[in-house]
């Protein structure tokens, strides 16, 4: 099995996405010399292409010496053709990133994983602004270290003790321009000599374009209503880490049992692996506490992060990473690579809100604002489509998942939907392995008031109708 990913919307010919896929794990190493690839049969009906697309691709690769056809028995990975140095990184461009908050007018928008904008704690938060600046200005305004400011590594380090049961020194933490960010830098730790990523399938697709920009080879793994499928862990490979949603998983919401939990940990021990904890939304947990964090069972194994985008704004572009004692000097020093350091006044500020308890406050006030939201978007779900739709996953977050029994959400149909003035998100839009999640919304309800939730649902219920 190999795992291509092919990018629809893309301007590259299908052809030349799949050859340059394939070129580029043989240069890699990652296919190794006489390996077999699959028949162009197999490949295109994982991938959802013609054969003639698969074969195209084929014949470049072996015009090319990449691979040699044994007649009647496959296509093989040619001796002599790895070359690492060359293997390039995917291309990021504008058309390849999700960017920004969309402004569509008169349309309401399901976007998964924004937070309410309009609840933003304005006033408290310009106080706590006007403390940053009265600092002395050679300690507020001149420049920092990379690490981040102290007072917001103190603060982050007793909320996440208190929270997330994880104890670390403020000294572990580092102040990043949000996941995204961190992401980066903990990509940069830890792929070197292992290339191998597993990734949750699915995951944000803007996780994988990160990984596999820095050099990752993406391992797919199963989820289901619990999260990461962990008896599919790969076997034959020693990965550089595995990339985990425990709290909530992104985009199908499981939480992470701690039977699977303990059995991702020692597949960690035994493999040599570190496990990255991606934590973005497990604040607003509507069905109980928080739950414990992956890193409190194992912080030596562990690279946890955190954001600051969903429960309070994503233009701060403020999370952390908390880091294993080992690895904390090399990510000071690429985190001043990248950028010196976040913006001082933003982290001073910060560090105030959350000392003088607005930020647990306003956690406090959204959670039963995400809460009603959820409950009406659940109960509206139910009344306009009664058994036809599932809702999966936990009940926590800005965002739910639905799968909706025998509707195709392909692209005719979501521009349909968004012409009767609702914009929903598909479950597939995120998939490592395509075809499994055209069934699947993803419904964000954090930026929408209740009014519109209902309306939204009712408009769908239009358009659905029409063609289900
Ligand atoms: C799984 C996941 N983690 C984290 C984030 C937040 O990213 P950032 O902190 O860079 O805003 C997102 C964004 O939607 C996400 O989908």
């Amino acid at each position: 099995m190999i795992h291509l990913v092919l990018d629809r919307n893309s301007a590259t010919p299908l052809t030349r996405q799949v050859y340059g896929a394939i070129r580029e794990q043989i240069l890699a190493g990652a296919l190794r010399a006489g390996s077999r690839l699959p028949s162009s049969r197999e490949l295109a009906g994982q991938l959802g292409v013609s054969r003639n697309v698969v074969m195209e691709a084929f014949e470049m690769l072996y015009s090319e010496g990449f691979t040699t056809a044994r007649h009647g028995s496959g296509t093989y990975v040619a001796s002599g053709a790895s070359y690492p140095a060359a293997a390039r990184a995917p291309e990021i461009n504008a058309q390849t990133v999700s960017m920004g908050y969309d402004s569509l007018r008169g349309v309401i928008n399901f976007k998964p994983g924004t937070p309410d904008l309009r609840e933003f704690p304005l006033r408290p938060w310009l106080q706590s602004v006007k403390a940053a600046y009265l600092h002395p200005v050679e300690d507020a305004l001149g420049y920092g270290q990379p690490e981040g400011r102290i007072e917001l590594r103190r603060a982050i380090s007793d909320y996440v003790a208190h929270q997330r049961g994880l104890l670390c020194h403020p000294d572990q933490i580092i102040i990043t321009a949000g996941t995204t960010q961190a992401i980066g830098i903990a990509c940069h730790l830890l792929l070197g000599e292992r290339r191998d990523a597993v990734l949750e399938d699915p995951i944000t697709r803007d996780i994988q374009l990160i990984i596999r920009s820095q050099g990752g080879i993406i391992h797919p793994v199963a989820v289901d209503d619990q999260g990461l499928v962990v008896d599919e862990l790969p076997q034959d490979i020693a990965p550089a880490f595995v990339y985990v949603t425990p709290s909530h998983q992104f985009p199908l919401g499981g939480t992470l049992p701690i039977q699977r939990r303990i059995s991702l940990l020692e597949y960690a021990r035994q493999t040599g692996t570190f496990l990255i904890e991606d934590d973005y939304d497990s604040e607003f947990r509507f069905d109980g506490p928080p739950l414990a964090s992956l890193h409190g069972l194992a912080p030596e194994r562990v690279l946890y992060i955190g954001t600051f985008s969903k429960t309070l704004t994503p233009a701060l572009r403020t999370g952390y990473l908390i880091l294993p004692e080992s690895l904390v000097g090399e990510g000071r020093g690429r985190k001043w690579h990248c950028d010196l350091h976040n913006e001082t006044p933003t982290q001073l500020a910060l560090a105030h809100f959350i000392a003088n308890g607005g930020y647990s406050r306003h956690l406090a006030r959204m959670k039963r604002l995400y809460a009603r939201k959820r409950r009406v978007l659940e109960r509206e779900l139910r009344e306009c489509f009664g058994g036809r739709v599932k809702i999966i996953g936990s009940a926590t977050g800005l965002h739910l998942a639905a799968r909706f029994e025998g509707i195709r959400f392909g692209p005719e149909l979501l521009i349909e939907i968004e012409k009767a003035g609702v914009r929903v998100y598909p479950a597939e839009t995120h998939a490592i392995r395509p075809g499994l999640l055209d069934d699947t919304l993803l419904l964000g309800y954090g930026n929408l008031g209740e009014e519109q939730i209902i309306r939204g649902v009712r408009l769908l219920r239009g358009k659905i109708g029409k063609t289900g």
